[in-house]
């Protein structure tokens, strides 16, 4: 069947499905492209082309695109207890055993484990949990939350407001009141001449602690962070950063939440992102490769002081009025399971450690092409920064639209990139192998030739 038969599936996604995050009335014109298999780290789409995806689909096919030993275990489930909630002091025993190794394996020593279905919801329980938790000690004037510049917390209207970036926003009326945002980790942008990744992460700081002092410390909850913030570009954190930022937090006694969503699970060569920077958070969020991505479920981890919070709350108020239908969903926390299981079998963390040399210096090769200006990465997750002139940093205008070239000719080249503005993104499955990386770093530098070419066509003096 032809894509333009009015009954293809091409045309049915148009007539049918709102896609999130994509450009609604040019879809109308271009339609899906549809996959159809996964294997490995490769997507087939139902036109018969294969594509390595570099993105691990959103930062989270940590095992790849289809495993058949979590399809059994998921059938398995299904079939003995399909479905079953935890209100009320009901449970079931995968909701237990995944509670029980998330906190055996925590960066930090936590209580307790809330299941939920995706990272957003895991960011927003947290905010309501951190303005509960000082809500048991009567001071309900501690509302405010601090994230970072760039960063993306999700996407209900708390996960928009944490999240630090205007195209979230644009449209929606966000962020909520009481959300600020504090410096971006861009040192590479936002650093000054002369000065040094330290010196950068002292004025972050600085800025920080002058913000708090405007606002009034006792008004001040918490601060959200990601260890390696994905969703600009996978920024590191500058060299001494997650120290200055935790004496100020601690100077302030302002909670600490870590998004894991994308960091967890060995993306940054330890189990958790928390482990690779010293962060020692009140709560941790995760999702994503929580189940190798093969069923919707995150988990937010509390500390004691979070949860007897709770607990002084549950007596005075009669119960912990929060929870969603399927918060410790059976089948999807033995899938969870599974593959925190596979994750120790195949030492994931070691794997990753093994294959980042490869990665790193698969970027580093790439800075010999005259698009890529810098290149930054950790474990299996990383960027490139593409500039129009390295000598000066120049940005490609959005009018030479780069993102939307790389990515058609990506797609050409049998590679599936994550570009957020002018940065690449990597995060690769974590079973990549060393010889995938090399031919991920091949495909990638077929692409950025072809849209280089392009773009000297279009303008020859500007892309040199
Ligand atoms: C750091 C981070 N936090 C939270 C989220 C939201 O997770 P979800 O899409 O599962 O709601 C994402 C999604 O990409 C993320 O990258």
């Amino acid at each position: 069947m032809t894509r333009s038969a009015l009954n293809s599936a091409h045309a049915r996604d148009i007539a049918s499905v709102l896609h999130p995050q994509t450009n609604a009335g040019k879809h109308l014109e271009s339609g899906p492209t549809i996959m159809a298999h996964g294997e490995g780290i490769f997507v087939h789409d139902d036109e018969g082309r294969a594509y390595l995806d570099a993105g691990a689909g959103l930062w989270c096919a940590s095992l790849g695109f289809s495993n058949k030993r979590l399809a059994k275990v998921a059938a398995d489930a299904m079939g003995s207890l399909g479905y079953y909630q935890l209100f009320r002091h009901a449970s079931n025993h995968a909701a237990i055993d995944l509670s029980e190794k998330l906190l055996s394996i925590a960066p930090v020593a936590m209580s307790k484990v809330l299941l939920q279905s995706s990272g957003s919801e895991a960011n927003d329980t947290a905010v309501k949990l951190v303005w509960y938790y000082w809500h048991s000690l009567g001071k309900p004037e501690r509302r405010k939350i601090i994230s970072r510049s760039g960063s993306y917390h999700g996407s209900t209207c708390v996960a928009t407001s944490l999240t630090a970036r205007s195209d979230y926003h644009a449209g929606f009326g966000l962020p909520l009141e009481g959300f600020l945002h504090t410096g971006s980790l861009n040192f590479y942008r936002e650093g000054r001449p002369g000065e040094t990744e330290q010196q950068y992460s002292d004025r972050l700081a600085e800025e920080l602690e002058a913000m708090i002092l405007r606002e009034g410390p006792e008004t001040i909850a918490a601060f959200f962070c990601d260890a390696v913030q994905g969703s600009s570009g996978a920024l590191l954190p500058p060299a001494g950063y997650f120290d200055k930022v935790q004496a100020i937090l601690r100077k302030y006694d302002i909670l600490l939440v870590a998004d894991e969503v994308i960091c967890g699970f060995g993306r940054t060569g330890h189990m958790w992102g928390c482990q690779t920077y010293g962060i020692k958070p009140d709560m941790v969020t995760c999702a994503k490769a929580l189940s190798a991505a093969m069923q919707p479920i995150s988990a937010l981890l509390l500390n004691e002081r979070i949860f007897q919070a709770i607990v002084r709350q549950s007596e005075k108020l009669g119960a912990f009025v929060h929870g969603s239908t399927y918060a410790g969903h059976p089948v999807a926390a033995a899938v969870a399971l599974e593959t925190l299981k596979i994750y120790d079998e195949i030492d994931v963390v070691g794997h990753v450690k093994d294959v980042e040399k490869t990665f790193l210096e698969m970027m580093k090769g790439l800075m010999t092409h005259p698009m890529v200006g810098h290149y930054a990465g950790i474990g299996l997750i990383g960027g490139l920064e593409l500039v129009k002139d390295k000598e000066t940093r120049t940005s490609y205008p959005s009018s030479a639209t780069v993102g939307a070239r790389l990515d058609a000719s990506a797609k050409r080249n049998g590679l599936i990139l994550r570009i957020v503005g002018n940065r690449i993104a990597f995060s690769p499955p974590l079973i990549i192998t060393h010889d995938e990386v090399a031919e991920l770093g091949a495909r990638l530098r077929r692409t950025l030739d072809d849209v280089h070419k392009e773009l000297q066509s279009l303008d020859p003096a500007a892309s040199d």
